[in-house]
């Protein structure tokens, strides 16, 4: 038995599985999804052995809209005697990779958070076995792979690893954030995520410090805060209250327009952000009008999803953006997910870039 476990917010193991499914087949590798709601996880079985390593090498975490962390499993143990659950671990691990190091962890669901305080006590006595039988190098070594164990129940686990390079280096695949005091919103959370995650590494280097930013659909203020901590000069679009706080930093303009009729005072916006509550459709067409027009070089913003096919949503999404933008020949790149912060919801990051495309 071999496969990958995805691991995606509860509630969404149906998108995350029709998406993965559809990314299997099109890398020519054949398997069944097995998800049941609101487990947070969903796996795919490789009907080959072989192909599992195949697939967990080849299909990009980064591409993936819902799936937060992606596991190369090579078995699963059940009924395991709780007095000793070291001995059926260590008894998988006979064609495993040498690895760098453990994660032992549960999913992000109702019945996973109660296995969080047992897998974060059975990680050390379980590294250490695995240091004394070898099949974990002495010290943390990020060259080789990361050994997963992930338990459903208390007696049942996922064995399997994961490429540094193919990964999420967080626990459960999630980045956590606390929320700043000062923050207007919750949502603030959201863009921070995004920031973090959804930029490639270059990008992440960039000066943000004086850049001009526009928020589409602002209030209360939560991802202006965001523009404004990073230094930036934000233009807010919403007929909604901002906090007069960020109001104080003399870095915001509010303007009590319609996100979908406002036009930039000046040609020098950097960053397009958009949080408006709105059919995905019609933000989608707005963001690559901004595109189309020259008007932003980078966009973030939140497609709602709170229908039934999600994944097909975000797909039209992104065809109406395609269409727009390739009609215009323009090269450009985006990256989308459904971050931590997000609830039915997915975030896009869309940039234009100097390369060909
Ligand atoms: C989810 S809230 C935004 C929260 C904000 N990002 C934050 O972090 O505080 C959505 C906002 O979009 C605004 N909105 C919805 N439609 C809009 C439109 N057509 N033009 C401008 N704002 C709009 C609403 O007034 C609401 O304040």
């Amino acid at each position: 038995m071999a496969g990958l476990v995805f691991y995606c917010r509860p509630g969404f193991e149906n998108d995350t599985a029709n998406e993965v499914q559809e990314k299997a087949t099109e890398q020519g590798i054949h398997g069944y999804v097995q998800a049941k709601p609101n487990e947070g996880y969903i796996t795919f079985n490789c009907h080959q052995a072989s192909d599992a390593d195949v697939l967990a090498r080849g299909l990009k975490l980064d591409e993936l809209i819902f799936a937060r962390q992606l596991v190369c499993f090579t078995a699963f143990v059940e009924n395991m005697d709780v007095k000793d659950r070291i001995d059926p671990i260590v008894g998988q691990l006979d064609d495993f990779p040498e690895c760098g190091d453990l994660i032992v962890e549960s999913a992000d669901s109702n019945s996973g958070r109660e296995l969080v305080k047992f897998c974060r006590q059975f990680t050390v006595p379980l590294r250490n076995a695995l240091r004394k039988s070898r099949h974990l190098c002495g010290f943390e070594n990020e060259m080789q792979p990361v050994m997963h164990v992930f338990f459903v129940k208390t007696d049942a686990a996922y064995i399997g690893y994961s490429y540094r390079e193919n990964s999420s280096p967080y626990l459960q695949g999630i980045l956590r954030l606390r929320s700043p005091s000062e923050a207007p919103s919750r949502s603030t959370l959201k863009l921070d995520e995004a920031f973090r995650v959804l930029l490639p590494e270059e990008q992440k280097e960039q000066q943000f410090s004086g850049a001009h930013a526009v928020d589409l659909g602002a209030c209360p203020g939560g991802w202006t805060y965001q523009l404004v901590r990073r230094g930036m000069f934000v233009q807010a679009v919403d007929n909604g209250a901002m906090a007069t706080e960020l109001m104080e930093s003399g870095q915001v303009q509010h303007y009590a327009e319609d996100g979908f009729k406002f036009a930039p005072k000046k040609k020098n916006v950097e960053w397009l952000v958009c949080d408006m509550i709105e059919k995905p459709h019609r933000v989608a067409k707005l963001m690559a009008e901004w595109f189309e027009k020259k008007w932003c070089h980078q966009a973030i913003f939140n497609l709602k999803l709170p229908m039934k096919q999600r994944y097909q949503c975000v797909l039209e999404c992104l065809e109406i953006i395609d269409d727009i933008l390739s009609s215009k020949s323009m090269n450009y790149q985006y990256r989308v997910k459904q971050l931590y912060h997000d609830r039915d919801e997915v975030t896009v990051y869309l940039w234009r870039c100097r390369k060909a495309k």
